[in-house]
């Protein structure tokens, strides 16, 4: 029997009785597939496709996605990476709903209400299914222009999905299937919009290169309109930069296409790429191995936030990342901890609905460490101390690297119990995870060894 003024996790839910706007189905299925090099990944898909298939929708569409579980002995669930949707809708095997076992099926709805570039994703053995191909591209285009516009967005608009492939031949870097070049046609004068997501499960440290994860954009200045499904605001034009890119997050890069070729590269495997031409032919783009990289925390102008580092905090919480011996699996290891401990011992950070949260995190460990909130976005208040000082930076996962100190800040306005989690999903598993908790709150999910579920 519910407690008197107690909510569950489970009627967190979204739109129940209205009629979707649009409805896709996902079936998770499994199917040997083949890169362009012609090396193998035993998969698993959505619907047989890897990355999953993309799903367009627009803002205020109530979208109603049904996920079916066609998978021979693992449990499944869909996790809306970077969109806030209501608790019940977040996909969280143990956390907001139980694993989908083989044979099942689940219905999700959420409203749509951020507009910009998102993933979905398994969150149960996340660490393997994720790596494996369960995950795919979500897009949210702004609400349709009254008077007939089809919205049908001008240009090419692409999803880009940097990923690490587990195959036969050890791990392969990748666009999408790509781990060759993959070259494309498109007419001089085209907007161009990439959406960068990196989907890995494990971080990639290019060689030569002190950043992990990282991309570089050659041929043609550019913009890095969004971040994290957030429009920068007045992004000036980019050239001869590197873009690294923590684990879960997105950049939306923007440009002209000229006449002649442009190239996006995966330094961790430079031969590879993405190499965009008028005639679909040429490799004469050198790729930039050493320049100065991206800093989003001194990018765009200015402009208005609804809080930041001059605010009264009602809470306020230090989560020190750190390494330290414990067991994992059986095995005496050196685990990534939070707060010296690894899940479940890990904190629980507690709020009431409308507190305004900060959180400063501090890496002390040597390897970097892309934070993940679900539920809520994030304003980079300050990095090393050095306040923020470009557009607004709001964000869903935020890359710590080794020795940063980080101050993000957030309004509790989605209440529930939320995982918030490093998302190289290796380190998760292992136990870099915590929760954010409402008060008032409570899941009747179980998760650990003694259940099916694992959300990492
Ligand atoms: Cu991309 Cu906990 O998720
Ligand atoms: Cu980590």
């Amino acid at each position: 029997m519910p407690m008197v003024g107690m909510r569950s996790v489970g009627d967190l839910t979204g739109p129940r009785d209205q009629r979707p706007d649009v409805r896709y189905s996902l079936t998770a299925v499994p199917k040997r597939i083949r890169l362009s090099s012609g090396a193998k990944v035993d998969a698993l898909t959505f619907n047989g496709q890897v990355p999953g298939p993309a799903l367009r929708v627009r803002q205020g569409d109530l979208v109603e996605v049904t996920l079916v579980n066609k998978l021979r002995d693992l449990g499944v669930t869909v996790h809306w990476h970077g969109v806030d949707v209501p608790n019940a809708e977040d996909g969280v095997a143990g956390v907001t709903q139980d694993a989908v076992p083989p044979g099942g099926r689940f219905g999700y709805r959420f409203r749509a209400e951020q507009v910009g570039s998102f993933w979905y994703h398994s969150h149960q053995a996340a660490s393997q299914e994720v790596a494996r191909g369960l995950f795919g591209p979500l897009v949210i285009l702004p609400r349709a222009a009254s008077g007939g516009d089809t919205g049908a967005a001008a240009g090419l608009d692409l999803p880009v999905m940097a990923h690490e492939w587990p195959t036969t031949h050890g791990h392969l870097v990748a666009f999408g299937t790509w781990d060759s070049l993959q070259r494309e046609a498109v007419p001089p004068g085209t907007p161009v919009r990439l959406r960068l997501v990196n989907t890995s499960d494990n971080t990639t440290w290019a060689a030569a290169d002190k950043q992990p994860r990282t991309l570089a954009f050659a041929g043609v200045p550019f913009k890095v309109a969004a971040i994290d499904g957030t429009e920068v605001s007045q992004p000036p034009d980019l050239e001869n930069v590197r873009i690294p890119m923590g684990i879960g997050g997105r950049y939306d890069l923007t440009f002209i296409m000229p006449d002649h070729p442009v190239r996006l590269t995966d330094l961790a495997n430079p031969a590879a790429g993405l190499l965009l031409s008028p005639d679909g032919r040429g490799d004469a783009v050198p790729v930039l191995t050493d320049a100065p990289v991206f800093d989003p925390a001194r990018y765009g102008r200015p402009a208005p936030t609804p809080f930041n580092l001059a605010s009264r905090f009602d809470r306020r919480f230090r989560l020190i990342l750190d390494d330290g011996p414990g067991f994992y699996d059986g095995r005496f290891a050196l685990l990534p901890k939070i707060n010296g401990r690894v899940f479940p011992n890990t904190p629980m950070l507690m709020v009431r609905q409308g507190d305004l949260v900060k959180t400063t995190i501090v890496n002390r460990s040597h390897n970097d460490h892309p934070m993940h909130l679900h539920g809520h976005h994030v304003l980079v208040l300050s990095r090393n101390g050095t306040p923020t000082s470009g557009s607004p930076w709001w964000a869903d996962t935020v890359q710590v690297l080794p020795g940063e100190v980080i101050e993000v800040a957030f309004r509790a306005d989605n209440p529930g119990i939320w995982m918030d989690h490093c998302h190289n999903l290796q380190h998760a598993v292992q136990g870099m995870v915590l929760h954010l908790g409402y008060a008032g709150v409570t899941s009747p999910y179980l998760l650990g060894h003694a259940t099916a579920n694992r959300p990492e």
